[in-house]
């Protein structure tokens, strides 16, 4: 996994630069820690900071093929350097936004992020702390399965054989395809006759609507075609509900039973795209074996 930082205008400052609000960390001391704690996580860690926008862009185009991910802190340009946006969008990298400063709680205009709409988190307000968080939450949600399916496979089938309740069950089997695919959520629901209900989820927070009929949203279409819907970028789909702020892509499968679906796998992403082929032959074989999961007594919805 590599990681890209990068730091805009008056950071190389930090340390003298208003403490009270910054903190007293240098820039060099900030970076040291991140490139720390990424190879303490097994990251590689690049590091740029320029004082103009046109620099920053420039890194980012010439990173864009090295780097998994980039963690951004665009100092002031953050509120109204629209190319930055646009740089952002252009790499189709996950990108984290991160402040030391709680910009939420500070001047009105400090409040615009031009990068709002294609970041896929905001960590701000815990100085050094958060790029420390942002990048735990980076390395998380980047592409690139960090477990191979044979592999992920076997330690579903060893949870899949317990005799837990089975919530824990869908619990544990959500946590394995989240971290194994390095997926930012993975939700497994049963379907019933007339709603679909989630039974256990892994991620950074519980689904929006835990309980849903059975037509509604993407799990609509799927349940209904029998088949996976793949969207690489809910945002420009109607049919999505959202369940999880952040999240870009989103790929439903549906489980069938003796008299059709009984359940559906949900895979949720921050990164516009993140379905690419090699991805989803990772994630079909990983769910090949999960069928029993809703022969288990205590079993659908309704
Ligand atoms: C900052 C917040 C910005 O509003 C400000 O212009 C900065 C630093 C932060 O890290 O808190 O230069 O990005």
């Amino acid at each position: 996994m590599r990681v890209l930082v990068l730091h805009g205008p008056n950071l190389n400052l930090l340390g003298e630069r208003e403490p009270a609000v910054y903190g007293r960390a240098t820039l060099e001391e900030i970076d040291a820690r991140i490139g720390e704690r990424g190879r303490h996580l097994g990251a590689e860690v690049r590091t740029f900071q320029s004082n103009h926008e046109g620099a920053l862009i420039d890194r980012l185009h010439a990173e864009r093929r090295w780097a998994d991910g980039v963690l951004f802190n665009p100092g002031a340009l953050t509120h109204y350097a629209w190319s930055l946006r646009d740089a952002v969008a252009a790499v189709s990298l996950p990108c984290i936004e991160v402040h030391l400063s709680d910009v939420s709680r500070r001047e009105p205009w400090r409040r615009v992020s031009v990068l709002a709409d294609v970041r896929a988190a905001l960590c701000a307000g815990r100085g050094l702390d958060s790029y420390l968080e942002a990048l735990e939450l980076l390395l998380e949600i980047a592409p690139g399965p960090e477990r191979d399916a044979e592999e992920t496979v076997a330690l579903l089938a060893e949870r899949l054989a317990h005799p837990d309740d089975r919530e824990v069950v869908a619990r544990e089997l959500a946590q394995i395809l989240r971290r194994s695919g390095r997926f930012r959520w993975v939700g497994l629901y049963d379907v019933g006759p007339s709603e679909v209900e989630v039974r256990g989820w892994s991620g950074p927070g519980p689904p929006a609507h835990p309980r849903f009929p059975r037509t509604a949203g993407l799990t609509g279409a799927a349940v209904a075609s029998g088949r996976p819907v793949i969207v690489q970028d809910v945002r420009g789909d109607a049919r999505h509900l959202p369940m999880l702020e952040g999240t870009r892509a989103e790929a439903i499968f549906p489980v069938a039973g003796p008299g059709g679906v009984v359940g559906t796998v949900e895979v949720e992403s921050a990164n516009p795209q993140a379905f690419t082929a090699e991805r989803l032959r990772w994630l079909e074989r990983c769910l090949e074996g999960l069928g029993p999961f809703w022969e288990r007594p205590n079993g659908p919805a309704d």
